[in-house]
């Protein structure tokens, strides 16, 4: 990436109202020659959040050689409907049974493009996506974890029971309890800028769940997946990923079932006040 800003200010355009210098997280805009500014000696402490092109009422602001015209804009009015919203969120569901069919790859990186928008602390951005495209090329990763873990119960290591088991459902019962038949597997994992990493790659695939089901996918959280890889870490490499770093699974794809209502959880978690 290029590390100038480019923060650029269409002079005809600027109004002058000060929403820019407000907005910016660590206040590194001033005004120079009456316009906004960001001097040279600053730059570095900016973290590229892009709030300022975002605010901008006329759309003066550029940086980072992006467009304020390739922006897509933010409706004022909520762009979902509360009660929508709520719906949607209590009818969320795991998925734990899938159609044998791949998902669109055009909806995939939609869905990728969309999450990518998820914040990340400090904004470092610092996340790979590994998707699984192609329900062939899963099956044959899970192949793969299950011979690992075999020559692990071969060498007489100490399995955890649910994983012991989930081996010999995938041999003797025809039943996957590890990818739950899913066709597609997505890895959100941080890199080394990212401090918050632990936080991240769980908002990434939080966002993403919600898209993929709003955009009528299954999705299934695969700690699964992780337990396996802290047993075998060199198992790790199925995916190009350094599990000695944060990362976290989501399987996905066309449902194969329909829920009809919403399950009552309401009350499940305590809510404590704290109060006057
Ligand atoms: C962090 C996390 C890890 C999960 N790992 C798995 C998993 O490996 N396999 C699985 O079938 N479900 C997994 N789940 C799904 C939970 O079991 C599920 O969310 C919970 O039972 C509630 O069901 P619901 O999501 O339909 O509300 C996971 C969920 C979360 C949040």
């Amino acid at each position: 990436m290029d590390n100038k800003l480019n923060f650029t200010v269409a002079r005809e355009d600027c109004i002058r109202c000060n929403a820019c210098i407000k907005d910016c997280p660590h206040h590194i805009i001033g005004y120079r020659d009456h316009y906004p500014d960001i001097p040279a000696e600053r730059e570095d402490q900016c973290i590229r959040c892009q709030h300022c092109l975002a605010i901008c009422p006329t759309g003066a602001i550029s940086i980072l050689g992006l467009r304020p015209q390739d922006s897509r804009p933010v409706e004022i009015t909520p762009a979902v409907e509360p009660d929508a919203l709520s719906r949607f969120v209590r009818g969320r569901r795991t998925m734990r049974q899938y159609r044998r069919t791949n998902v669109d790859r055009r909806l995939i990186d939609t869905l990728l493009a969309d999450t990518a928008h998820a914040p990340t602390g400090g904004n470092t951005c610092d996340l790979t996506f590994v998707v699984v495209d192609d329900r062939i090329v899963l099956h044959r990763i899970l192949e793969a974890l299950i011979g690992g873990l075999e020559q692990a119960i071969e060498g007489k290591a100490e399995l955890p029971e649910f994983i012991a088991k989930a081996v010999h459902a995938y041999r003797h019962l025809d039943t996957d309890e590890i990818f739950r038949g899913a066709p597609h597997l997505l890895i959100a994992s941080a890199g080394e800028k990212a401090y918050c990493g632990d936080a991240d790659v769980v908002i990434a695939l939080s966002y993403f769940e919600l898209l993929a089901q709003s955009r009528g996918l299954g999705t299934t959280w695969c700690d699964f997946l992780k337990f396996i890889l802290d047993l075998r870490p060199e198992l790790g490499d199925l995916f190009g990923i350094a599990t000695d770093r944060p990362y976290r699974a989501i399987l996905f794809g066309l449902p194969a079932v329909q829920y009809a209502r919403t399950v009552q959880r309401d009350s499940a978690a305590r809510i404590r006040t704290i109060t006057a």
